[in-house]
C-alpha cells in the first residue's frame, strides 16, 4: 500500500494512529518503569508496542529518535543519586510463537552467513533488573536500569539483598560487572499480604510490582525484611579482563565468584530443543518461588553477539520467548449474582473480554461481598484478573486509575434475583443467602449437582437436559428424576431413543451408588465429599445420620458444630424429608452394607482404656471415637 504523507496525516490516519500509540506507550511506561503500577498487562503492552512498529515499518518517513520503539521506558527517579550506564541496560525484543522464535532464529543464522551457532537459554524472570560493579572483588555500585542509558544508584538496598554478595570469591577480576534480576521470593510476598490481610489493609496487587518499589523506596531494612533474592544473568566488558568466549561459560564464572546464577539454564543447538525445554519450563513455571514470564535466548558466543549488535533498544543476538500471559488489567463491567445450590449469592464479575493464557475471558469469580469490600472493588474499575491452571478466573484487585471517577461501593441485594424472597446474610457465613427451598435458580444449581459424575453420575443428562426437564415441569425434585418414562423422555424435542435408553440406564445404575454418594449428592449445605465420606464412614444409613443430633455429630472428627447444624437442619425440612421419601420410593439405596467385623482383627474388644493426660500431636477424641465401619 502507498500513502502520501498528507494521507497519512489525515484524521484516522497512520500519523494520527503512530502518535496515539506513542501517547498511550509512554503513558504505561511511567506507570511501569517509574511508578511500579502498570494499568495493563505485559500482553497489552507488547501489542501496542508491536503495532506501532508495525506502522514504523510500513511508513519511515513516521520513525523518530525519540518513538518508544528506540527508548527504554523507564526514568531515573530524583530519590536516589543518578548513575551512567556505560554499557546500555538493553531490553528484549520478544517472541508469542514457535514461529516467532523460528524467524528470529532465520534473522541470525542469514546474518552469520548461514552459520550454525548454540544458543543459552536462560528464564525470564520478572522481577527488576540491575546492574552491579565489583571492584577488587567488593560492591561498589548497585544500579537499577532506569532508561537504559541513567539509572537510580540503588547500592544501600542491593546490599541488603541476601543472595548479592558484598564481597566475592575465587578468581574474580579486578573490575567485574554483572547484571541481573531482583526480585520478591513468592513466599515473602504471600506473608506480606496475609499481614495486609489481618490488619484489614488491601493487599500488594502482584510480586514484580512489589519487589521493584522495594528497591526504589529509601529504607534499606525493609529490603532486608522482605528477603529479596537475584538471579545474575550476564557478564560486561569493561575492558579489565579477557572475556570468556562464550555466554555460558561466562555463567560459569559468575557462579564461580560466588554469584547466583540459577541452575535451569541451559545451552542448545537447536529450536527443537530449545522448544522441548519451553514445554518443559511452561508446565513447572508455579513450582518455584520466583516468577518467570518466559525463556530468554542468547546466541551463545560472545563474538557473534558483538557481531550481530543492537537495534534500536534490542540486542539482535538475544530475543524473549514468552510464556502465556496469566494475569490482565481489563475493564470491570458488571457484577451479576448467581444463586448456587445451597442458595449463596454468587457475585460474579462481567469484564470487557481479554485474553489470558492464550483464552478469552468474560467472567471471573468474586468470592463474596466482605471479599469485593476488602479489596474494594468497584463496578466501572480496571481491573488486574489472573487465571492460573484450570481455576476459575478471579479478580485479583483494581488498579490504580489516579485522577478516574469511580463507581459507588458495591452491594449485595437485598431480595434475592431468582425469586425475590429476601437474602440472609448470618456474621460467621461469608455468603448471603436465599432461603428459599423452592428457588428455581437453587433447585436447577441442585440437580446439575445431582447427576454430575462425582455425585450420581447420571451421564446423558447434561446441564442442558435439566433445564428442559425443569421447563417442563417433569422434573421439580431430585427424586422425579427416578420417575421419568421414555415416552417423556422422547417426547422431548432432539431426545432420540438411544439417548433417551442411554439416560434410562443410567439412571437406573444410580439407585447403586454408595452411600457416601447419595450423600454428597443431596447438596446439603456444608457436606462436601469429604464430610459424605465421614458420615457414611460413621453411620450405616441415611435414617440414622437424620436422626443424630448436633452433639452426636460433632464426635466426628472434620465435623464441626456450623456443619453438624446444617445436617440436622436438612434433614429437618420437610420438602427434604419428600426428597428422600421419594428417592427411597424410587428404590435408591440410601444404606450400605456393614462389613462383619472379624473378632480376630479385633484383639482389644470388649477391653477398656483410660486416656489422661496431653500428647503434643493429638487429641483424646480420635482414640475415644468408635471404629469405622468400613
Ligand atoms: S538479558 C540482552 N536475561 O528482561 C539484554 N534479561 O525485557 C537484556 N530479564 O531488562 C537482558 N530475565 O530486566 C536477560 N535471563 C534474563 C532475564 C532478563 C529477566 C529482564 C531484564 C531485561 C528485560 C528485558
Amino acid at each position: 500500500m502507498t500513502t502520501s504523507s498528507s494521507g497519512n496525516d489525515q484524521a484516522g490516519g497512520p500519523a494520527e494512529r503512530a502518535k496515539q500509540l506513542r501517547d498511550e506507550l509512554w503513558f504505561h511506561n511511567e506507570r511501569y518503569y517509574n511508578d511500579d503500577a502498570p494499568v495493563i498487562s505485559d500482553g497489552q503492552y507488547d501489542a501496542l508496542m508491536q503495532e506501532l512498529r508495525e506502522l514504523e515499518a510500513e511508513y519511515p518517513e513516521l520513525r523518530s529518535a525519540s518513538s518508544p520503539t528506540q527508548l527504554i521506558g523507564g526514568s531515573a527517579s530524583d530519590r536516589f543519586p543518578q548513575v551512567q550506564h556505560p554499557i546500555p541496560m538493553f531490553s528484549l525484543a520478544n517472541a508469542f510463537s514457535r514461529d516467532g522464535l523460528e524467524a528470529w532464529h532465520r534473522r541470525v543464522t542469514d546474518l552469520l552467513d548461514g552459520q550454525p551457532f548454540r544458543m543459552v537459554a536462560e528464564l525470564k524472570i520478572d522481577g527488576l533488573a540491575v546492574r552491579l560493579v565489583y571492584r577488587g572483588g567488593e560492591l561498589v555500585l548497585g544500579a537499577t536500569r532506569g532508561n537504559g542509558q541513567t539509572g537510580e544508584d540503588v547500592t544501600p538496598n542491593l546490599r541488603e539483598v541476601r543472595s548479592i554478595p558484598h564481597q566475592l570469591v575465587g578468581d574474580f577480576p579486578s573490575e567485574l560487572e554483572v547484571r541481573g534480576e531482583v526480585y520478591l521470593p513468592l513466599d515473602s510476598f504471600r506473608r506480606m499480604n496475609e499481614e495486609k490481610e489481618r490488619n484489614g489493609e488491601q493487599p500488594y496487587a502482584n510480586p514484580r510490582n512489589t519487589g521493584a518499589g522495594t528497591i526504589r523506596q529509601l529504607d534499606p531494612e525493609v529490603v532486608r525484611d522482605r528477603n529479596m533474592e537475584i538471579w545474575v544473568y550476564s557478564l560486561n566488558d569493561t575492558g579489565n579482563a579477557p572475556m570468556p568466549d562464550g555466554h555460558w561459560e561466562a555463567l560459569q564464572r559468575l557462579e564461580s565468584y560466588g554469584l547466583r546464577v540459577n541452575h535451569l539454564n541451559r545451552i542448545f543447538d537447536t529450536i527443537d530443543e530449545v522448544c522441548d525445554f519451553y514445554d518443559e519450563m511452561l508446565h513447572r513455571r508455579h513450582d518455584w518461588n520466583y516468577e518467570a514470564d518466559g525463556l530468554v535466548l542468547k546466541v551463545d558466543s560472545i563474538a557473534w553477539q558483538n557481531a550481530l549488535g543492537v537495534a534500536g533498544r534490542e540486542p539482535r543476538w538475544a530475543i524473549a520467548y514468552k510464556f502465556p500471559a496469566e494475569r490482565a488489567n481489563t475493564r470491570l463491567l458488571d457484577i451479576v449474582i448467581n444463586v448456587g445450590r445451597t442458595g449463596s449469592l454468587n457475585p460474579q464479575a462481567i469484564l470487557d473480554p481479554v485474553v489470558v493464557s492464550g483464552a478469552t475471558v468474560q467472567h471471573a469469580s468474586l468470592h463474596n461481598e466482605e471479599d469485593i469490600h476488602r479489596k474494594d472493588i468497584r463496578i466501572g474499575d480496571m481491573v488486574e484478573i489472573e487465571r492460573a491452571g484450570d481455576v476459575i478466573p478471579h479478580v485479583i484487585a483494581p488498579v490504580d486509575m489516579p485522577g478516574e471517577e469511580r463507581g459507588p461501593i458495591f452491594r449485595m441485594p437485598e431480595r434475592c434475583p431468582e425469586c425475590d424472597t429476601v437474602v440472609v446474610k448470618v456474621e460467621e457465613d461469608a455468603m448471603h443467602r436465599c432461603p428459599n427451598e423452592g428457588c428455581p435458580a437453587q433447585f436447577f444449581e441442585l440437580l446439575k449437582h445431582f447427576v454430575s459424575r462425582s455425585a450420581m453420575d447420571i451421564d446423558g443428562l447434561g446441564e442442558r437436559w435439566c433445564r428442559i426437564l425443569i421447563d417442563r415441569g417433569l422434573v421439580s425434585d431430585v427424586s422425579h428424576i427416578y420417575n421419568l418414562t421414555r415416552e417423556q423422555l422422547t417426547e422431548l424435542d432432539r431426545m432420540g431413543d438411544k439417548l433417551a435408553t442411554r439416560i434410562l440406564e443410567n439412571v437406573e445404575a444410580s439407585k447403586k451408588r454408595p452411600l457416601a454418594r447419595v450423600l454428597f449428592a443431596l447438596g446439603i449445605l456444608h457436606v462436601g465429599a469429604e464430610v459424605a465420606e465421614l458420615l457414611a464412614g460413621r453411620y450405616a444409613s441415611i435414617d440414622e445420620i437424620a436422626a443424630a443430633g448436633v452433639d452426636e455429630l460433632t464426635e466426628i472428627d472434620g465435623i464441626g458444630p456450623r456443619i453438624a447444624e446444617s445436617i440436622v437442619n436438612y434433614f429437618a425440612t420437610e420438602r427434604n424429608q419428600e426428597t428422600i421419601a421419594g428417592l427411597r420410593e424410587a428404590g435408591v439405596q440410601m444404606w450400605q452394607q456393614l462389613a462383619p467385623i472379624d473378632d480376630a482383627a479385633q484383639p482389644w474388644k470388649g477391653q477398656t482404656f483410660v486416656i489422661t493426660g496431653t500428647l503434643s500431636s493429638m487429641t483424646r477424641k480420635p482414640w475415644a471415637e468408635p471404629p469405622r465401619h468400613r
